[in-house]
């Protein structure tokens, strides 16, 4: 059940393979909000279909988040894990504020659809995703959305939508504050430094999926490119590769990155990266066991659960939003 405290919301697309990205960016997060917060994760599964998706696929992928959000360490005794689309407020949340305050220039300055549609003839379905993202955000009265780096031009359209309606409309959404990480909001691709670890990268190079074997992901780091020198330093700008893994090494080990390059002060790129390796083995080793030891069956009871106990403050905050633009009678 909700308490007083304040309310934390944020979701992943089931969709593509999990990796130490969304962890590092967004799940690492999550764990540590809940000491504090009521606090919801979603599996945004219209969110997925944006794009195409194989629907045997979407039902276990679906299945996978929620065991990947339990085995990194959320607390269903305490907090929800539910999936989008048993809550069909979302849906209806996000037709009236395409309606009623979302416009098109708000749209069309969406970074994230242009990288993604490029000259495609995408769904409508994807233009309209950030849409559908405010209603989840405004639907849960949420306070905080932590996420990472790419979801923040979203976050602030949300907050643009609220108050355009609230203005119109008069006071009916609280604005949410977005909650983004210092380091590792945007972990590089392990083949690239200069693109984004991403879920639908063509390489499986890219990323180190929170299901990769730990010696596949050892294989991965040790094959990660790097920077010419030999130096073990964070800097951004002259060695985008050693930073990147710096951050991860940081934030899976818990040492701070100055900690780090006074280790390596005299070590090389490969004794750095077969440490680096094994600390990412250990990280996947823990969590898959937990992960492992989760049966479909638990998992389909926790999003039933969720969903049933959400509805009802959903239905109540979309009467609200019923009642204030007049269909409510
Ligand atoms: P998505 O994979 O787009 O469903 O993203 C799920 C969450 O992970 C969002 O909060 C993203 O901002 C975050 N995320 C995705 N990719 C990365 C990345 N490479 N580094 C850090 N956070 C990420
Ligand atoms: N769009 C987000 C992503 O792809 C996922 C998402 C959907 C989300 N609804 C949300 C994140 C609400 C935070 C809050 O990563």
């Amino acid at each position: 059940m909700l308490n007083n405290q304040k309310i934390v919301f944020s979701g992943i697309q089931p969709s593509g393979n999990l990796h130490i990205g969304n962890y590092i960016g967004a799940i690492s997060q999550w764990i540590e909000m809940q000491k504090k917060y009521n606090c919801i994760f979603c599996i945004v599964d219209y969110h997925a279909i944006t794009v195409k998706q194989d629907p045997a696929i979407l039902s276990k992928k679906i299945i996978e988040i929620a065991k990947i959000y339990i085995a990194s360490g959320i607390d269903t005794q305490k907090s929800f894990i539910f999936k989008q689309s048993d809550i069909s407020e979302h849906a209806e949340l996000a037709w009236i504020l395409n309606c009623a305050s979302a416009r098109i220039n708000d749209l069309n300055k969406m970074t994230q659809f242009k990288d993604k549609a490029g000259q495609n003839n995408v769904s409508v379905g994807l233009y309209d995703y950030p849409v559908l993202m405010a209603a989840d955000i405004l639907l849960h009265e949420t306070d905080f959305v932590p996420v990472g780096d790419d979801q923040v031009q979203h976050v602030e359209l949300c907050r643009v939508l609220a108050k355009r309606f609230n203005n119109q409309f008069g006071q009916t959404f609280k604005i949410p504050e977005l909650i983004i990480k210092k380091y590792g909001a945007r972990i590089m691709g392990l083949d690239n430094p200069n693109i984004k670890m991403s879920k639908s990268a063509i390489s499986p190079a890219n990323y180190i999926a929170m299901t990769d074997k730990p010696e596949m992901a050892v294989k991965k780091i040790m094959r990660a490119v790097t920077d010419s020198g030999n130096e073990i330093k964070f800097d951004k700008i002259n060695k985008p590769a050693i930073s990147n893994l710096l951050v991860i090494y940081s934030l899976l080990s818990n040492q701070s990155i100055e900690h780090l390059e006074k280790i390596y002060i005299n070590k090389n790129y490969s004794d750095f990266k077969k440490d680096l390796a094994n600390v990412v083995s250990e990280f996947l080793k823990q969590f898959q066991k937990k992960y492992n030891n989760i049966s479909d069956k638990e998992v389909e009871n926790i999003l039933e659960k969720s969903a049933k106990a959400l509805k009802p403050k959903t239905d109540v905050v979309l009467k609200k939003v019923k009642e204030k633009i007049g269909v409510s009678l």
